[in-house]
C-alpha cells in the first residue's frame, strides 16, 4: 500500500485512502485554507479577520506547541493519492459531557466535499474512541449545517434534544454517539 511522504510511525489511524496523522508545521497553509473557506455564519473568533488572523505564522506556532493531551487528538488527514493534507479529523475535549466524553470534530478542504472523507476518517477515530476505552462521543452542530447533520447522522450520532439558540450564527445542536 502506498504509504505517501509519511513515516509509518507517524501513522496514526489508516483508512482506504486517508492516513491521519499529528500536525506538521508544513501544514499551516493547508489550516489556514480551512479557516479562510468557512462559512460566514461560523463564529468571527473561528474565521479570519479583518486584520488577516490568525496569520501562517500563528498557525505555524499553534502547530509547534501542539495538543495531543487527548488521544488520538485532532489529526491531519492526509489523502494516500496526492500526499496532500486534505482536512482533519479527531477528539477534543468538550466542556458539556461527562469526563471521558469527548467531541468529535471534522473539517475538509471545499474541493474534496461529498467524496465520503469525513465519514471515512470519523469511522478510523470512532473505532479508536471505542478500542481507547470511551464509552460515549458528543458533536455539536448548527442548524444550518446540512454536511456535517448528515455525517453525524451517518455515522450514529443521535440528537439529544439539547440546543442552544442562537439566531445570527444558527441554533447549536447536541448530539451523542454511544459506543
Ligand atoms: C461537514 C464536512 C466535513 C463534510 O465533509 P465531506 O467529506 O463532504 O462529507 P461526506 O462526503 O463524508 O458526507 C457528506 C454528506 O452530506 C451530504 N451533503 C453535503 N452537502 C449537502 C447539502 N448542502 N445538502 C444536503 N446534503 C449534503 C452529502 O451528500 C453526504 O451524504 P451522503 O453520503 O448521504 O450522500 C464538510 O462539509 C466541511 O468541512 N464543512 C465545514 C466544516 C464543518 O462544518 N465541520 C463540522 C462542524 S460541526
Amino acid at each position: 500500500m502506498d504509504q505517501g511522504s509519511v513515516p509509518r510511525l507517524e501513522i496514526v489511524l489508516e483508512t482506504e485512502r486517508l492516513l491521519l496523522r499529528p500536525w506538521r508545521v508544513s501544514d499551516a497553509a493547508t489550516r489556514r485554507k480551512l479557516w479562510s473557506e468557512r462559512d460566514p455564519r461560523v463564529l468571527p473568533h473561528r474565521r479570519i479577520s479583518p486584520d488577516g488572523h490568525p496569520t501562517l505564522e500563528d498557525i505555524e506556532e499553534w502547530i509547534r506547541r501542539g495538543d495531543r493531551d487527548l488521544s488520538p487528538g485532532l489529526l491531519a488527514a492526509e489523502q494516500k493519492s496526492s500526499g496532500e493534507v486534505i482536512g482533519y479529523c479527531g477528539l477534543i475535549p468538550n466542556g458539556y459531557g461527562q469526563e471521558g466524553e469527548p467531541e468529535l470534530a471534522f473539517e475538509f478542504l471545499r474541493k474534496v466535499w461529498r467524496q465520503g472523507f469525513a465519514t471515512e476518517a470519523s469511522w478510523a477515530v470512532l473505532e479508536r474512541a471505542q478500542a481507547s476505552g470511551y464509552r460515549c462521543l458528543w458533536a455539536t452542530v448548527r442548524d444550518w449545517n446540512t454536511a456535517s447533520r448528515r455525517v453525524l447522522a451517518k455515522l450514529g450520532f443521535v440528537e439529544t434534544g439539547q440546543v442552544v439558540p442562537d439566531e445570527v450564527h444558527g441554533d447549536s445542536l447536541f448530539t451523542r454517539r454511544k459506543l
